[in-house]
């Protein structure tokens, strides 16, 4: 039976009440530091803030996964300050990683159409998913869980083959504001459901223990369910609890 949990409240400080080691997966789409409407949290705060917050974060992630966990942490390049230069994220987060101790098995770009088009400069079309393992040796990965279809339909030397592999780039269409009004979300930032399960099949098995420390409206939470994993979800801003609760009832039904 998955068990389902979330806390509101700093996940600097709920992170610090979890076991060593209990962990097998951690995936997070942290605040990017330029200026969403949260509501509590003020998403727009020196650099030097931001990156410390996201160290806190890092330590204690490599702290409570165990020694084959995963830590899978979405951040994208951002327009930063006077001019709007481009500030690539990942690149702190890269940095931020390693410093924690961690290795990078991947570094994932999601691409998507669905935003706004630029008239000044290219129009931002991906975000990256860092992938970061503790051990290069020894952590999940259930390929086979998720392969994608061959490009080629007639090459009879794939036939009884099960897909390919989903390779390091993938589209993910971005939640729209339809979507979210379908689904009765005021989150500003809502995670792709179908992105997140495919982190969480590749990353960790039936049973297996799945966190996020800035779990939003939760939809990590609700791919945990769906899975038959147990989910742990923090988040700042109580108003978030009731879209939390309504998708674990409307979006979950667990499998198990
Ligand atoms: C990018 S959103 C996450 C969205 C989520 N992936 C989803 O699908 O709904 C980041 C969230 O982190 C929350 N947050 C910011 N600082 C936090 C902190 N110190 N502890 C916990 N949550 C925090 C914000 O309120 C916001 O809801």
């Amino acid at each position: 039976m998955c068990n389902i949990t979330y806390q509101i409240g700093d996940c600097r400080e709920l992170l610090r009440q979890v076991p060593d080691a209990s962990v097998k997966l951690v995936v997070t789409s942290p605040p990017y530091n330029i200026g969403k409407p949260y509501g509590i949290y003020q998403d727009k705060i020196a650099l030097n803030d931001w990156e410390d917050l996201l160290r806190d974060v890092s330590r204690e992630v490599f702290r409570i996964l165990t020694p084959d966990g995963s830590f899978f942490l979405n951040l994208s390049p951002i327009p930063y300050g006077k001019g709007r230069e481009i500030l690539p994220l990942p690149f702190f987060g890269y940095q931020i990683l390693k410093d924690s101790g961690f290795f990078l098995r991947n570094m994932i770009t999601w691409t998507f159409n669905n935003m706004q088009n630029c008239t000044n400069r290219l129009s931002g079309r991906y975000e990256n998913i860092l992938w970061a393992v503790k051990d290069l040796d020894h952590y999940i990965f259930n390929l086979d869980e998720v392969r994608i279809p061959f490009l080629s339909k007639n090459d009879k030397r794939l036939e009884g083959k099960s897909g390919r592999n989903p390779t390091d780039v993938w589209y993910f269409d971005r939640v729209n504001n339809m979507t979210k009004k379908k689904l009765g979300l005021q989150h500003p930032t809502v995670y792709p459901l179908p992105m997140i399960l495919r982190i969480l099949k590749m990353s960790s098995n039936p049973g297996d223990t799945v966190l996020d420390p800035f779990v939003g409206s939760g939809t990590t939470l609700v791919a945990a369910k769906l899975l038959g994993r147990n989910g742990i979800g923090f988040e700042i801003d109580s108003r978030y609890a009731p879209e939390i609760e309504k998708r674990l009832q409307q979006e979950g039904s667990c499998e198990d």
